[in-house]
């Protein structure tokens, strides 16, 4: 008999789980409600940590975003953005209650983790990494998983929190040289990472690779960062394969062939019924052909990004939003404020436009325009049925997380509306 993920399972601190994760998809794509909805399945999700005083807003009703603006309303036609700081007593009070009301309504069974990008640089990097990883601690969070940069710091940001070694912490790479630095960093506090999610190229979101991305495969790098860990005396650390895992079955071959423990998903579970994506942009991705999928620059974080070509935030020419958001803000720089103000004072002079090469990430992640996927993208009709208004049926996280779990070989059962 063909073996199916779920006859596998993964332990974390001595306790076992199903080796599926859903990873974190920002701003609010992977949300309380995905997130409790694999949960309660007995599964591991993230929350993201982008963008989450927003994010709290428009959850809790609180009003963050707005008293920031408030507060820097005098920068707001300024190319200059040094002083677009963050309230950190806010930043914190946010992290801390979104995070608690979503720890509150879970069941227990599975894990709710936080995925945590460094390249949040929000103005002052290493204060308000500071403050997002301890609130998500102080909360009650089941875990942190570091992504989108080294993290060579954040550990050491935490290590007076009094969760630092009762929390699961894992680390995102994409390649076994980034793990050997942070293990290193590790090392010298004494907190080796309790997971590690290895992303390849076919990932969605940023790639953690150049533009020769293409020349990469997952499970090389997957066997590399085993081989690593087992060389160096790691061998208790499970390794979680991320980026084109669209069946149970690469699933398996995963855990089989290539040495993972475990697979972190996303773009199955874009569409989920649940995910925060609102249900014109699933439709979007589910018909969408795989010559529709790009990996380009229009982000501002200098990561290349794969998303559908025909995202909105390509074109747009939206006013930079620092004032309100300026999540990505680095010394009151963003390449793409440079941009907005060099095309208004070509518009304003007559001279040549500039060139436009990047979107305000920030802005237009907030509101769905940057249509980010995995490079599977175009597969997720195979995963699901048309209805009779011509529209696809948009599936259950749970019907999405069975089949992964149930499914044989490259068999997926196509969801369908429950009676
Ligand atoms: C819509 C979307 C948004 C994502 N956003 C993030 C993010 O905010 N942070 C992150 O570390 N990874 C992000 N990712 C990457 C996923 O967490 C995951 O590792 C990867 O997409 C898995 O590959 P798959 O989509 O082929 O299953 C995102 C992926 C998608 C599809």
């Amino acid at each position: 008999m063909q073996e199916k993920l779920g006859d596998y399972s993964v332990t974390l601190r001595g306790r076992q789980y199903k080796p599926l994760m859903v990873g974190g998809m920002g701003v609010n794509i992977s949300n309380s409600r995905l997130v409790l909805a694999v949960e309660k399945l007995g599964g591991i999700a993230h929350l993201s940590d982008a963008l989450l005083m927003d994010v709290c807003d428009r959850e809790l009703g609180t009003h963050y975003s707005q008293t920031k603006t408030r507060r820097l309303k005098q920068y707001i036609n300024s190319s200059d953005k040094s002083e677009d700081s963050f309230d950190l007593k806010d930043l914190e009070e946010a992290t801390k209650l979104y995070i608690t009301h979503v720890m509150r309504r879970k069941t227990g069974r599975g894990l709710v983790l936080l995925n945590c990008m460094e390249k949040l640089t929000m103005n002052a990097a290493s204060e308000t990494l500071r403050v997002r990883l301890n609130a998500a601690l102080d909360a009650g969070i089941d875990g942190i998983t570091m992504g989108a940069g080294l993290h060579l710091s954040s550990l050491r940001l935490m290590k007076d929190n009094p969760r630092f070694r009762e929390a699961l912490l894992g680390i995102i790479v994409s390649s076994v040289r980034a793990l050997k630095v942070f293990i290193q960093r590790a090392a010298q506090v004494e907190r080796m990472p309790d997971y590690v999610v290895v992303e390849g190229p076919l990932a969605g979101g940023h790639l953690g690779f150049g533009d020769d991305w293409a020349e990469y495969r997952l499970e090389d790098i997957v066997r590399d960062v085993r081989k690593f860990l087992d060389d160096n005396g790691l061998q208790q650390i499970p390794v979680f394969a991320a980026g084109g895992v669209f069946t149970g079955g690469d699933a398996v071959r995963m855990i089989r062939e290539a040495g993972a423990s475990g697979v972190q998903v996303a773009t199955r579970f874009t569409i989920a019924q649940e995910c925060g994506l609102p249900d014109e942009v699933k439709q979007r991705y589910i018909s969408s052909q795989p010559e529709d999928v790009e990996v380009n620059h229009f982000s501002t974080t200098g990561y290349p990004m794969r998303m559908l070509k025909y995202s909105p935030a390509i074109e747009s020419d939206v006013k930079p939003n620092c004032e309100t958001y300026g999540y990505l803000l680095s010394k009151g720089q963003c390449s793409y404020i440079k941009e907005w103000f060099a095309r208004k004072q070509a518009r304003e002079s007559g001279a040549p436009m500039p060139e436009h090469a990047k979107c305000c990430l920030c802005t237009h992640m907030r509101n769905y325009k940057v249509w980010t996927c995995g490079a599977t993208v175009s597969r997720l009709k195979e995963t699901t049925v048309k209805l009779p208004d011509g529209s696809w049926y948009l599936p259950t996280a749970e019907q999405i997380y069975n089949d992964y779990m149930t499914s044989t070989g490259d068999h997926i059962e196509a969801a369908r509306p429950q009676s």
